[in-house]
C-alpha cells in the first residue's frame, strides 16, 4: 500500500460557517508546498448538513481531498424518518462514508447486520464504505481482541465478492482508544491490523487483502502518528479531537505526507 489516507471525523461539530473556515486554512496549507507531496491522501467528514458546501468549496479550490459522510441509512428509500440515503450523499457530493462507527454502535444500537445493509447500500451508489470495528476493554482484558474482530467483519462482510471487498477502507478503533487520549501503542496496533489483514487474506486472497487499506484510530495526534504509520499493516489514520482544528489538523498532515 504506497498512499497513506488520513481521515477526519468531526462527529458532531462544525456548521457550514467553520467548515469553509477550516477548509480555506487547509487550502492555504496545501498549495504553500512546492514539492511533490503527493504520496498521501486527505479524506474529511464534516456533519451531513455541511458536506454539500464541503464538496462545492473543494471542487471550486480544485484540492485533491474526498469529502465523505460519517453514516448512511440501511435501505435505499421509505418511511425511515430523520434517516439519510446513499444516493443522497452521493447527490450532494459524498464520495466515502463511515459505517459502524463505534460511538453509532453503542449509542445508537447498530447491529452487524444492519452494519451489512448500510456497506451493501454505499457500494450500491459507489459511495467507498469506511468500515469501522474495534473492542471494548473488557473484550481486551479478556483476551478476545482477535474474535471480536474477526466476527465483526464477518458479519459486516458476509457475501462480498472480492470486487465489492477490493472497493472498502476498514479503520481499527479499538473503543477504549477513542476520545480517551489513550493510544494503542503501534505494536499493539500492528497486531490488530495483521488480524484483519489475516482475515480478508483468507477469505478473499492475497491479492485482494493488499489493495484494502487498513486504518488506525483512537487518540491520534501529532506525538503519536508517525510511529503508528511505521507499521507495516496501519496505511493510514482516522483522526477525531485532533481534527477539528485546522492548525492540528495540517500539523498532522506535515508530519506523515512528505
Ligand atoms: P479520536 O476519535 O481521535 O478523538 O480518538 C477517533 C474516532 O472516533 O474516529
Amino acid at each position: 500500500m504506497s498512499r497513506t489516507i488520513l481521515v477526519a471525523n468531526w462527529k458532531m461539530h462544525k456548521t457550514i460557517e467553520e467548515t469553509k473556515l477550516f477548509l480555506e486554512v487547509l487550502a492555504r496549507d496545501l498549495s504553500e508546498r512546492t514539492s511533490d507531496r503527493g504520496t498521501g491522501e486527505i479524506w474529511i467528514a464534516p456533519p451531513f448538513t455541511a458536506i454539500a458546501a464541503a464538496a462545492q468549496f473543494i471542487r471550486e479550490q480544485g484540492l485533491t481531498v474526498r469529502i465523505g459522510a460519517q453514516n448512511v441509512a440501511g435501505q435505499p428509500q421509505g418511511a425511515f424518518t430523520g434517516e439519510v440515503s446513499a444516493a443522497m450523499l452521493k447527490e450532494v457530493g459524498a464520495s466515502f462514508c463511515i459505517i459502524g462507527h463505534s460511538e453509532r454502535r453503542t449509542l445508537f444500537q447498530e447491529n452487524d447486520a444492519l452494519i451489512h445493509e448500510k456497506i451493501r447500500m454505499a457500494l450500491a451508489q459507489d459511495l467507498l464504505p469506511l468500515l469501522c470495528i474495534g473492542e471494548s476493554s473488557v473484550e481486551r482484558e479478556q483476551g478476545r481482541v482477535k474474535e471480536v474482530l474477526r466476527s465483526q467483519l464477518a458479519a459486516a462482510l458476509r457475501g462480498l465478492t472480492s470486487r465489492d471487498v477490493e472497493k472498502l477502507c476498514i479503520a481499527y478503533e479499538p473503543i477504549w482508544a477513542i476520545g480517551t487520549g489513550k493510544t494503542a501503542t503501534p505494536e499493539l496496533a500492528e497486531e490488530a491490523h495483521a488480524v484483519i489483514r489475516d482475515f480478508l487474506v483468507q477469505e478473499w486472497g492475497r491479492d485482494v487483502a493488499v489493495k484494502i487499506p487498513l486504518l488506525y484510530g483512537g487518540s491520534v495526534k501529532a506525538e503519536n502518528i508517525v510511529s503508528l504509520l511505521k507499521q507495516p499493516d496501519i496505511d493510514g489514520a482516522l483522526i477525531g479531537g485532533a481534527s477539528l482544528d485546522p492548525q492540528l489538523f495540517v500539523q498532522l498532515i506535515r508530519c506523515v505526507h512528505t
